[in-house]
C-alpha cells in the first residue's frame, strides 16, 4: 500500500481553509493509503509559544482531525516530537539543504520581511524539518494546500540529493493538491489566503466558532461590485464565497447559480451561514465527545506506530552516512 504524510501546525485557529484544503482530503484518501497525520508542534515553535497554551493545542488538533473523520483504525495519528527521528533527520538534511534555496522560499521571504527583531533560524530552516517529517516515513504522497507547494519541491529536492550522493534512500514524494478549495481566501481580503495567523479575527472562520460568531462574519465578509450570483475570476470575494459553498454542498456550479439566480448577496451570506453552520456543529460536537483518556490511547498508539518507521529509516540513513554507534557495531 502506497503511504500518505500530512500535518498542521498547533497554532492559531484551526479554519475553514485547512479543513477545505488539506483535512478534507486526508479523510477521503486515508482507506486507498496507509497515511500518517501528524501534529507538528517542533514547527510552532518556529514562533514564540506560550508552552501551556502549545500543550493544549497540539491535543486540540489531535481532537479536529478525529472530528474530522481520521479513523485511527486506520490512520496513524501522532505528535510530531513524540518521535525524536523528525529531528534528527532534519539535522541531517539540513547539512545537504542550501542556504539560497531556503531563502528561496516564498514563506520565508514573507515571514523576514515581517519580523522587525531579525528573523529566528527556524523559520529558515521550517521546510527542512518538513522534508524530514515527510521523507522519514517513504511518502508518496502528500495532501496539502497550494501553499505548501514550493515545501514539496524542495523536499524533492533533498531527497534526490541525498539519494545521488549516498546511494538510493528516499522515496521521491508527490503533493497531493486539491483542483478546488487549495486556496480558500481571507473573508476581509480575497487577495490573502485565509490563514491562522492573520491578526484580524473577522478574516477566517475558525472551526471552533460558535453559530453566532460565524453568521456575523459571513454578514461582514467582503464583496465585489456586480450582484449577480455566479462563479466569476473577476469577482475573487464572491468566488471564495460560492467555492465555501461548493465544497460543503457538493452541488456542482451550475446548480449553484441556478440557485441563485435572481439572489442577492445577503440571500447568498445567510444560506451560506446555515451550510457552515450545520456542517460544523455535528462537527464540534464530536471534538467534545473524545475523552482526555481515548485521545491519549490514540496518540500512544500513533507514536508507536511511526516510530518504528522512523526508527528503521533512520537506521538506513545513518548505515549510508557512516554514523555508526558504539551501540549499533556489529
Ligand atoms: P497551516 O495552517 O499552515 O498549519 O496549514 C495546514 C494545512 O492547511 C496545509 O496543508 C495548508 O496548505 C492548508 N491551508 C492553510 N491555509 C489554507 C487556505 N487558506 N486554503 C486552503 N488550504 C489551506
Ligand atoms: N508546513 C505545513 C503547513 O504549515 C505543515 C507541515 C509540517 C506539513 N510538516 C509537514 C505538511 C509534512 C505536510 C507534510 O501547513
Amino acid at each position: 500500500m502506497k503511504r500518505i504524510f500530512s500535518g498542521a501546525q498547533p497554532t492559531g485557529g484551526f479554519h475553514l481553509g485547512n479543513y477545505l484544503g488539506a483535512l478534507r482530503n486526508w479523510v477521503e484518501l486515508q482507506r486507498e493509503y496507509e497515511s500518517f497525520f501528524c501534529v507538528v508542534n517542533l514547527h510552532a515553535l518556529t514562533n514564540p509559544q506560550d508552552p501551556k497554551e502549545l500543550a493544549a493545542k497540539t491535543r486540540e488538533v489531535a481532537r479536529l482531525y478525529l472530528a474530522a473523520g481520521i479513523d485511527p483504525e486506520v490512520s496513524t495519528i501522532f505528535i510530531q516530537s513524540d518521535v525524536p527521528e523528525h529531528a534528527e533527520l532534519a539535522w541531517i538534511l539540513n547539512c545537504i539543504a542550501r542556504v539560497a534555496e531556503l531563502e528561496r522560499m516564498t514563506q520565508y521571504k514573507d515571514k523576514a520581511a515581517k519580523q522587525r527583531e531579525g528573523v529566528g533560524a527556524g523559520i529558515l530552516n521550517y521546510p527542512v524539518l518538513m522534508a524530514a517529517d515527510i521523507l522519514l516515513y517513504k511518502t508518496d504522497l502528500v495532501p496539502v494546500g497550494h501553499d505548501q507547494k514550493q515545501h514539496l519541491e524542495l523536499t524533492r529536492d533533498l531527497a534526490e540529493r541525498f539519494n545521488r550522493d549516498y546511494g538510493e534512500t528516499f522515496r521521491i514524494p508527490e503533493a497531493f493538491i486539491p483542483k478546488v478549495g487549495a486556496r480558500i481566501m481571507s473573508l476581509s481580503n480575497p487577495q490573502k489566503k485565509m490563514a491562522k495567523s492573520d491578526e484580524n479575527p473577522q478574516s477566517s472562520i475558525a472551526l471552533l466558532d460558535d453559530a453566532e460568531t460565524i453568521r456575523r462574519k459571513l454578514k461582514r465578509a467582503v464583496t465585489d461590485s456586480g450582484t449577480e450570483i455566479r462563479f466569476d475570476e473577476t469577482r475573487p470575494a464572491l468566488t471564495n464565497l460560492l467555492t465555501i459553498y461548493r465544497l460543503l454542498t457538493q452541488r456542482t456550479p451550475q446548480e449553484i447559480e441556478e440557485h441563485f439566480a435572481g439572489k442577492g448577496y445577503a440571500q447568498l451570506k445567510g444560506e451560506l451561514a446555515d451550510v457552515v453552520v450545520e456542517f460544523l456543529r455535528p462537527f464540534q460536537e464530536r471534538v467534545h465527545g473524545i475523552s482526555d483518556e481515548e485521545l491519549e490511547r490514540i496518540l500512544e498508539s500513533g507514536r508507536e506506530r511511526a516510530s518504528g518507521i522512523a526508527r528503521a529509516t533512520m537506521e538506513e540513513v545513518k548505515n549510508r552516512l557512516g554514523l555508526h554507534g558504539a551501540h549499533s557495531r556489529n
